[in-house]
């Protein structure tokens, strides 16, 4: 939609549930989309919630999303922490109000669902922020899988090695806790990275996966390091790995090789700037050189925060427009849910040690014959280093 049609369309009155670090996101968006006004905030933090009204000039500064949604609002953008995000988009869809969450849509698949459910009972948008799809790197890729390019994608890799320290943790007493975070790297950062996985890759069939906390577990119970198998409906194969206990952060890779053989690699670094594209493919140079990786690359959290904000206002511009012309956003809230499935399946891959499957998944041409005498069929422990043949013949 153009700004001359937003700006002639009746106005949206939009309100914001929390206002923590990611709140500005939303209402810088919101202000600089034509036809849209924030005319709300609410923070159970009541000094919080005046100090982000005084801020942004917005007219109400109220302490519940009920007083929130008495308002009479068009949009509520939900920017609490994640488990409390049910209560509220079940309050929002109750009342008629379309809703855009940040990610993780919950921490708890039911919750999950029953936000899907009950917007679409309602009638109303649902929307959760995967503002990363949002890159025009990542929109290229899309491209390149559905012009061809690429041909068919058969194999996804994605790193996340970040770094993160000790006060982010303990900056918001939430963060870190089963209970209350619902998870660690996983949950928080690689869920924005599974998402554009499955984007591209399309529907999971089955995940195994193992997790472990390396360097911050005198203040955290949850994983800040995880590894996973995807297999795809489609074939497809995938390995995703992802820590914040890297230092310096080496940010994001994801690479995605299609049936013609040629790769594409969407790179984000430093953690937080613009995704940039290169392609490998035969016949065809790269786009672009890949980043140079260099120390000082950790960054602060506001400063993440603040990179994302032109991708969070292209996101909710694309919402806007799905709540004006009663379309469907381009990120909804079973997208949401499946991006939580995945991870949620990795987890309880990690604590039973058995994959997940949610769907079959093709026989390949590859499948490897039976043989006697595997791994699988002894427990018997590696022969000790000395008595390797090959560590003896260098010897
Ligand atoms: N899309 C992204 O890249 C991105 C980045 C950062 C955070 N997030 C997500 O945004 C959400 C918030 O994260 P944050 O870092 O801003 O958290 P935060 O702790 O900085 O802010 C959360 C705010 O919500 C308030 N709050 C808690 N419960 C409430 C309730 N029931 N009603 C009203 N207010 C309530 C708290 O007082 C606090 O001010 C999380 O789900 C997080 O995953 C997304």
């Amino acid at each position: 939609m153009t700004d001359t049609a937003r700006t002639q369309a009746p106005r949206l009155r939009v309100g914001i549930v929390g206002c923590g670090n990611i709140s500005r996101n939303h209402i810088e968006a919101y202000a600089a989309i034509e036809g849209t006004e924030v005319v709300g905030v609410c923070d159970v933090d009541t000094a919080r919630v005046r100090q982000t009204a005084a801020t942004w000039q917005i007219p109400h500064a109220v302490d519940s999303a009920a007083a929130l949604l008495d308002l009479g609002l068009d949009i509520i953008s939900v920017c609490t922490p994640h488990p409390t995000h049910e209560a509220v988009v079940l309050q929002a869809a109750a009342a008629g109000v379309h809703v855009l969450c940040e990610k993780p849509i919950s921490v708890d698949l039911t919750a999950a669902r029953n936000m899907v459910e009950a917007c679409e009972n309602h009638g109303v948008a649902l929307g959760v922020l995967f503002q990363r799809r949002f890159w025009p790197a990542a929109a290229a890729l899309r491209a390149a899988i559905d012009d061809g390019t690429l041909g068919r994608p058969v194999m996804g890799q994605v790193s996340v090695l970040l770094q993160r320290d000790p006060e982010y943790y303990r900056a918001d007493a939430w963060r870190g806790t089963w209970a209350n975070d619902g998870g660690g790297v996983l949950m928080t950062q690689a869920i924005h990275y599974i998402d554009l996985l499955q984007w591209y890759l399309g529907e999971v069939a089955e995940v195994y996966g193992a997790v472990n906390t390396f360097k911050h577990g005198d203040y955290i119970e949850v994983e800040d390091s995880a590894s996973a198998v995807l297999k795809f409906t489609s074939g497809a194969l995938a390995t995703l790995n992802a820590s914040t206990a890297a230092s310096p952060s080496l940010g994001v890779q994801i690479r995605i090789t299609g049936s013609t053989g040629a790769t594409a690699e969407l790179s984000e670094f430093p953690e937080g700037t613009d995704g940039r594209l290169t392609i490998a493919a035969d016949g065809a140079s790269a786009a672009e050189a890949p980043a140079r990786i260099t120390a000082g690359a950790n960054v602060d959290l506001a400063a993440i925060n603040e990179a994302l904000i032109p991708h969070h206002r292209a996101q909710i511009e694309d919402f806007v427009d799905a709540v004006r012309g009663g379309g469907i956003p381009a990120v909804t809230g079973r997208d949401g849910t499946n991006a939580l499935r995945i991870l949620l399946a990795v987890y309880e891959s990690a604590r039973t040690g058995q994959p997940v499957r949610f769907a079959p998944f093709p026989a390949g041409v590859a499948v490897p014959p039976a043989r006697s005498g595997t791994a699988a069929e002894t427990n018997e422990p590696s022969p000790p280093a000395e008595v390797r043949p090959e560590i003896r013949a260098n010897k």
